[in-house]
Formats: C-alpha cells, sequence, structure tokens
C-alpha cells in the first residue's frame, strides 16, 4: 500500500445490531480524539470504517459491495473494515481487497489510532485479537448527546446456539464492571441523555459487585442507574430466556424508570426445533416466564426474534411457532430466515429448507406478527402516556418520540429534542401512533 496523508475527516458506517451501533459511536470518539472531524453529509470522507454484521447472509458481499462504491472512479479513501465481518473473514478480505487499508474485530478496535498511523506509512494491518485488556478501558470518555443513549455492558456469548456466529465473533461472555458503567451512565445523562438502553448480546447475563461489594445482577445495577436523578427511563436488551432471574423479573414492577417493554427472542414454537437450536428452553417454558412478567407488570410490551425454516423444520412445527405468536400478542417482533453461516453446526445439519418454503413460511408469520403489533398499537388509543422527544418530524412542528412501550409517536407542539411531554395517543397504525400533546411534564 502507498503513502498516504493522515486522514483528517472519517465516516463511520455501522451494521447489525445496537451494540454495533454502541462501537459505532465509540470509534467516533477514538477518531473524532486523534483530531478528525467527521465528514460532512454529501461530502466524501478520508477514512471510511465499514462496522460489519456478519449474521445472516451476503455480510462479506455487502462488504466487497461498499469497498467498490468507495473506491469508484479512482478515489483512494482510507479505508477499515470493523466488526463482525472482520473478526469472522478479516485475513480473506486483506488478501482479496487491496483498498482495505485495515482489518479491526469488535474486542480491539481501541487499537484504531495507530493502525491509521501505520496506514498512513502504507502498512496494512489486521488486529482480531481478544486482548485481556479490554476496549472499554481505553476509550476516551463520552460525548453523546441525543435524548436516548446505549451503554454495552455485556459482550459475547457462550450459548452456542447451533444456527449464530455470534460465540465466535464477539467471544466469550465478559460482564463490564459496575462502578465503569456507573460512570459512563452519569457521563451520558451529563451530555443530555434522558434514556439509557442497556446493552448486551445476553443482556441479563450481567453480574457485578456493587459500592458496597455485593454480588448483583442486572437488576442491581438498574437500581443504581435509578438512583441518577436526570435519568429518566431505564431499558435493556437483548435477553436469553436462560438467564431471566426472579429478581430481575421482579424489577419491572418495582424500579419506575424501567420502561415496560421486553425482547426476549424465542426462535421457534417447536420443542424439537429449540432443542436441535440448542436454545435449551421450551415454548411452554418461555410462555411461563412472560407469564412471570404480565403478573408484576401486565401492561408490559413483548417483543421477540423468530428463525424460520431452520433445517429439518416441517410444516407442523412452523405452526407451533404460529400458535405460540398467537398467544403471545407481541408488540413488535423480528423475524428472519434461517441463514447457514459457514463454520455453524447447523449449516451442515440434513433437511436444510428450501427458499420457496422459507419465503411463504416467513410470509405467514410476518402477517401474523404485523396483525398483532397494529392491535398492540390500537389498544394504546385514548391513553395518555409519557413520551421522550427523540427526532423531528417531517414537517414544521412536527415531532417524534417513543411511548413507555416503544411504540414511535408523532405529535405537533413547542417542544425541543430530550423533553419529555404528555401525550392523548389519538390513532393508531401499523407502525406508529398520531398522538396529541398534553402538556410539557419537564424539559
Ligand atoms: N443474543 C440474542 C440475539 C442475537 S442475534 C439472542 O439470543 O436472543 C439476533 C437475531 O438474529 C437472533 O435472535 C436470531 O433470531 C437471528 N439470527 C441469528 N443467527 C441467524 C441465522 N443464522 N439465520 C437467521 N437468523 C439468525
Ligand atoms: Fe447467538 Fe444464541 Fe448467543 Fe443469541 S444466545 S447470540 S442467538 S448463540
Ligand atoms: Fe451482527 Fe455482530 Fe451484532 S454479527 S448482529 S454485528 S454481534
Amino acid at each position: 500500500m502507498r503513502q498516504s496523508a493522515p486522514p483528517k475527516t472519517y465516516r463511520v458506517k455501522s451494521f447489525g445490531c445496537q451494540m454495533n451501533v454502541y462501537d459505532g459511536e465509540r470509534m467516533g470518539e477514538l477518531l473524532t480524539d486523534k483530531g478528525m472531524a467527521p465528514a460532512k453529509d454529501g461530502e466524501d470522507a478520508d477514512l471510511v470504517v465499514l462496522n460489519t454484521c456478519h449474521i445472516r447472509e451476503k455480510a462479506a458481499e455487502k462488504v466487497y459491495s461498499d469497498i467498490g462504491r468507495l473506491t469508484k472512479n479512482g478515489k483512494k479513501p482510507m479505508i477499515a473494515v470493523a466488526g463482525c465481518v472482520a473478526q469472522a473473514e478479516g485475513e480473506e478480505i486483506m488478501k482479496r481487497s487491496p483498498a482495505v487499508g485495515m482489518v479491526v474485530g469488535p474486542q480491539a478496535y481501541h487499537r484504531l489510532p495507530d493502525m491509521i498511523d501505520k496506514a498512513v506509512h502504507g502498512e496494512r494491518a489486521t488486529d482480531t485479537d481478544m486482548p485481556l485488556e479490554t476496549k472499554f478501558d481505553v476509550l476516551p470518555q463520552r460525548r453523546k448527546v441525543g435524548p436516548s443513549a446505549f451503554l454495552t455492558i455485556q459482550e459475547g456469548c457462550d450459548k452456542f446456539c447451533t444456527y449464530c456466529v455470534v460465540p465466535y465473533t464477539r467471544g466469550a461472555e465478559i460482564s463490564r464492571p459496575f462502578s465503569a458503567l456507573v460512570t459512563e451512565a452519569e457521563r451520558l445523562v451529563q451530555s443530555g441523555a434522558r434514556e439509557i438502553t442497556l446493552l448486551g448480546q445476553n443482556v441479563n447475563a450481567w453480574t457485578g459487585e456493587n459500592a458496597k461489594g455485593q454480588a448483583i445482577g442486572l437488576e442491581g445495577l438498574i437500581k443504581a442507574l435509578a438512583d441518577l436523578p436526570d435519568l429518566a427511563r431505564i431499558r435493556y436488551t437483548t435477553s436469553h430466556p436462560n438467564d431471566m432471574s426472579p429478581a430481575l423479573i421482579a424489577a419491572h414492577g418495582e424500579i419506575e424508570k424501567l420502561m415496560p417493554y421486553l425482547h426476549l427472542p424465542v426462535q421457534s414454537g417447536s420443542d424439537r426445533v429449540l432443542k436441535a437450536m440448542n436454545r435449551s428452553h421450551t415454548a411452554d417454558s418461555y410462555l411461563k416466564l412472560l407469564d412471570q412478567f404480565r403478573a408484576v407488570r401486565p401492561d408490559i410490551a413483548l417483543s421477540g426474534d423468530f428463525i424460520v425454516g431452520f433445517p429439518g423444520e416441517t410444516e407442523e412445527e412452523f405452526r407451533e411457532t404460529l400458535q405460540l405468536v398467537d398467544a403471545v400478542g407481541y408488540s413488535l417482533a423480528y423475524s428472519f430466515k434461517y441463514s447457514p453461516r459457514p463454520g455453524t453446526p447447523a449449516a451442515t445439519m440434513d433437511g436444510q429448507v428450501s427458499r420457496e418454503v422459507m419465503d411463504e413460511r416467513l410470509q405467514r408469520l410476518q402477517a401474523a406478527l404485523n396483525r398483532d403489533q397494529y392491535a398492540f398499537n390500537k389498544q394504546t388509543e385514548g391513553r395518555v402516556c409519557d413520551v421522550l422527544v427523540e427526532r423531528k418530524g417531517k414537517f414544521e412542528n412536527q415531532w417524534l418520540g417513543k411511548s413507555p412501550w416503544l411504540q414511535s409517536v408523532w405529535f405537533e407542539g413547542d417542544v425541543q429534542l430530550g423533553d419529555m411531554v404528555t401525550v392523548d395517543m389519538v390513532e393508531a397504525g401499523a407502525n406508529s401512533v398520531r398522538g396529541r400533546m398534553v402538556e410539557k411534564v419537564s424539559a
């Protein structure tokens, strides 16, 4: 690689889950600390970081086509490939794509500034280590100022569901220490966050020690954060059914700032498929868990993830998924066609399901989920609830915010980003609710 001038501007493009969004923000902070500025909208950046996701197919192809686009017409930005594709296929990318100056895995991106210095001198570098010293120990202070912020508290996964790449790309489960998290949350609140969403691949597996040295779980961390006076809302995602503790369930009935929303992926309603997926819960144990949440928080909104067409899934087994959906009544859910991932056990299992069958099942599942999402929105009509103002709408005076149940609510009013307002929920749509502002609760 040739020598190049030190980059002055950067752009980070994040794909995939919210943890990648968080990592993307932190990379931006690192680069800003190094004296670089974010490229303006519509302008080319000197350095582009592709913060990739490997969860479903065509992930790598997408990276190559992005690189192609960035280098069109003889353009030569410095390109860094980060994220989960970097971890899984970094060496391959380096070989195939000379335009890429550096590859950095999700646990090593704190070393990005050094890699840039090397790239300036024409040295290409790959760093997919999972070092003992964690990136969190060396990342700069938070600068985020939006009303709703992400905070990664747990990373990695030891569950090894047979279809999933995450344990390979993100490594083993680790919990960040309590004191570091409280400090980061305080910083976020000082910089304008009113809501914090705690993130982890298995966020409810988080454990730590509180200020008194007592062992605590996620509920203990949530309680401590709820004491921050200017923090209005706390959420967490994504949970695993097997890590749900009675104390965390109880917290939903006790902590007012903990929002009535739970994202708890189930993947399938068939016990045979769940077993083949290595989920180690059953459809029934999952439903019983949800009942416990409803007992302490009757209005809780429930969300989940589904995979259709896992190898060997029969029509009958797929119908069990539809039955589970009917039994739960999700407010919002994510559903995917099974995608064989290289190196995972399911990729070589017998009974791979055809594309046509997967398409058809996905359509039926999504029809049921859309029906329930609309029904959920509909039953909130006529309620008055708090909405945190998070975005400007398309029209003058129009604003978008989130209800406690994570619905998008739009309304008109004289407000600012970060205000908490009460809104009368007037008209439900498929994906949002139109509201009428009643009053400002706090600015
Ligand atoms: N740790 C979380 C989810 C992480 S991945 C959990 O276990 O709940 C997010 C979602 O992507 C999963 O819940 C699953 O529904 C989907 N997913 C993961 N691997 C997949 C694959 N190989 N094909 C299709 N969907 C997949
Ligand atoms: Fe993947 Fe399963 Fe871990 Fe979730 S729990 S990240 S689906 S292996
Ligand atoms: Fe994708 Fe990695 Fe997240 S594979 S979903 S970016 S953990």
